[in-house]
């Protein structure tokens, strides 16, 4: 068999798995389980994901079902759809549900799925005070005018999470929920919001302590100043990504808990004011949590003094699509999530401590082969768990190192000069589930061992020489294109 342009996807039945319960379970109740396998029906769900929401079980016990323990009444559904690739923008969803969703429930956590109506009824006497967790984010097909008319009444609503969703209809959005009384977290990344700063007339706000309103590219692009007024139990604060221009305001804000402050991918101008430094809890050395300098634009040549406070401060460096240049062969990186993708950064693969979990340096000029990444540590256990050196120049044969680096959940090597054969130790990262080698010069046969992954689901071997036929191991669940 030809493995050129052959991608496989592997869906791997997630919450088909049983599991065993505690027998105190109380059976659920009987109404909320005939409109629940209404529900069933009447979603879209291609791959099977409540296939095991069946009548004769206690629906208690489907996978995804929240419950009162004392009554068995049915508060909520977490049916988030996993996401393969944490980077937004990248995910494919086949395994996701679709469709239109009518329900009521205390809290709703869909995030991730490609629903694209959501109605919402009540239940009893007070039917909008029920709802207080709603993640509907990156369902990016959604209706959000079909939403308005029922969000705006949730006075007990304390999370929510539209991220993804375009909001940009005549409505004003932020407006509308500035009036929810009970929230404390709102995400409202990347929604369309451009024309938040003129029409915002209040922002009343009284238990919020969240606001994300990243990625919007509001215009006009000045710092809507209501930010720096509002609540005062406000801990977190991020307008990253939004063209701002102009200065911080140099009073003092009204808030004392912020903790973090995320203005990255702006163009402010002026020097930073003193109340930054006064924030008793921003900015602790032991507390930066993250540096974020993407998109930067500008051409910059880190110093060895700057890796170093990176590797002792910085808990997540975000850092990519910056024009960043030079070596890093000899860095030895500490932070626990590493974003260094497309820059141009050259050498070899750095070095990285067990404090990471995330490392991505695809789209840079990294080169030589990986054996001294992969082999070289051994006395710790590693927390890697994403690994992407695509789009690189790496080559050589990929090291049979892999034992030491089981909590490795998705690994991306696309797009190199890698020769060689699949190495064995593969088969031995059981929490694997995206292994892409697609597009290297890799040969030989595809071990039989792979199978022992069994939480593989996606596995791309196009664009290579391997010979030989693929074993029946793969299942029934495979697409092949
Ligand atoms: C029911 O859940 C509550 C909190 O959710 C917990 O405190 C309580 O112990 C649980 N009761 C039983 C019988 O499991
Ligand atoms: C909701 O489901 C997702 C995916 O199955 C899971 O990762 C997450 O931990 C769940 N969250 C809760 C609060 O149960
Ligand atoms: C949603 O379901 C409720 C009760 O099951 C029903 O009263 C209501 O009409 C339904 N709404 C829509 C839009 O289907
Ligand atoms: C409904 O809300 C009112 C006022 O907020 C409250 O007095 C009443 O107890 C609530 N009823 C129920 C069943 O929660
Ligand atoms: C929202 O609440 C208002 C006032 O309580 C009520 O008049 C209106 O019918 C509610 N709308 C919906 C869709 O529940
Ligand atoms: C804003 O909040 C204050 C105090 O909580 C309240 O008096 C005022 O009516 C609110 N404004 C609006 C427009 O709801
Ligand atoms: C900030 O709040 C003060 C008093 O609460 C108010 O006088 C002022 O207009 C507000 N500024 C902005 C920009 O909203
Ligand atoms: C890296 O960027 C710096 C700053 O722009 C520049 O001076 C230097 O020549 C660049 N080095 C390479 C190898 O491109
Ligand atoms: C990377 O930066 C360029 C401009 O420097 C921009 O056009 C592009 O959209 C950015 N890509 C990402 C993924 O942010
Ligand atoms: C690769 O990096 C360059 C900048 O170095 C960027 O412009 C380009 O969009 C990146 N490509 C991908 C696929 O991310
Ligand atoms: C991992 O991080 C902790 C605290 O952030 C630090 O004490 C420890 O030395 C780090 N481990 C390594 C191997 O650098
Ligand atoms: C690694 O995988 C091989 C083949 O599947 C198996 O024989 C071996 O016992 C595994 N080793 C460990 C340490 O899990």
């Amino acid at each position: 068999m030809n493995f050129q342009y052959i991608q496989i996807l592997f869906i791997y039945l997630l919450l088909i798995c049983k599991r065993i319960y505690n027998s105190k379970f109380l059976p659920c109740d009987e109404k909320d389980k005939k409109v629940l396998l209404m529900f069933k029906y009447g979603v879209i769900d291609p791959f099977g994901v409540l296939s095991s929401w069946s009548a004769k079980q206690n629906c208690c016990q489907w996978p995804g079902m929240l419950c009162e323990n004392t009554t068995g009444k049915v508060t909520g559904l977490n049916l988030t759809c996993p996401r393969i690739y944490p980077v937004y923008g990248n995910d494919n969803k086949l395994h996701c549900l679709s469709g239109e969703l009518n329900v009521s429930y205390f809290s709703l956590k869909l995030g991730n799925n490609d629903f694209s109506i959501i109605h919402y009824h009540g239940q009893g006497e007070n039917s909008s005070n029920n709802l207080h967790h709603l993640d509907l984010s990156y369902n990016d097909n959604l209706k959000a005018d079909h939403m308005l008319h029922w969000i705006s009444n949730l006075s007990s609503l304390q999370y929510l999470d539209l991220t993804g969703i375009n909001l940009q209809e005549k409505t004003n959005w932020l407006q509308l929920v500035t009036l929810l009384p009970s929230l404390s977290q709102l995400y409202l990344r990347h929604c369309g919001l451009w024309d938040i700063y003129p029409s915002l007339q209040y922002a009343n706000f009284t238990a919020l302590e969240v606001l994300d309103l990243s990625n919007n590219d509001f215009f006009p692009d000045k710092l809507p100043n209501w930010i720096f007024n509002f609540s005062c139990r406000i801990a977190a604060l991020i307008l990253s990504e939004n063209s701002l221009q102009g200065q911080l305001p140099r009073t003092f804000p009204h808030f004392q808990s912020l903790e973090s402050l995320l203005l990255d991918q702006n163009a402010l101008s002026g020097s930073i004011p003193n109340w930054v430094g006064q924030l008793e809890k921003l900015n602790k050395l032991d507390s930066l949590p993250l540096l974020n300098i993407l998109n930067s634009r500008i051409p910059l040549e880190p110093s060895e003094k700057f890796w170093k406070f990176i590797s002792n401060q910085v808990g997540n460096l975000v850092m990519y699509n910056s024009s960043i240049n030079g070596s890093i062969s000899n860095v030895l990186f500490n932070s626990k999530v590493l974003m260094l993708n497309s820059n141009n950064f050259r050498g070899n693969v750095p070095r990285i401590s067990p404090n990471v979990t995330l490392l991505d340096l695809s789209n840079n000029s990294l080169s030589g082969s990986i054996s001294h990444f992969l082999c070289g540590q051994t006395k710790e256990k590693n927390n890697l768990k994403y690994l992407d050196l695509s789009h690189n120049v790496l080559s050589g044969e990929i090291p049979n190192c892999w034992i030491h680096w089981k909590s490795l959940e998705y690994i991306n090597l696309e797009g190199n000069n890698f020769r060689g054969q699949i190495p064995y130790s593969i088969s031995n990262l059981s929490n694997l589930v995206s292994f892409s080698l697609f597009n290297n010069r890799l040969s030989g046969e595809v071990p039989v061992s792979l199978k022992n992954c069994k939480k593989l689901r996606i596995l791309n071997l196009g664009e290579n020489k391997f010979s030989g036929a693929i074993s029946n191991w793969v299942g029934q669940n495979i697409i092949a294109f």
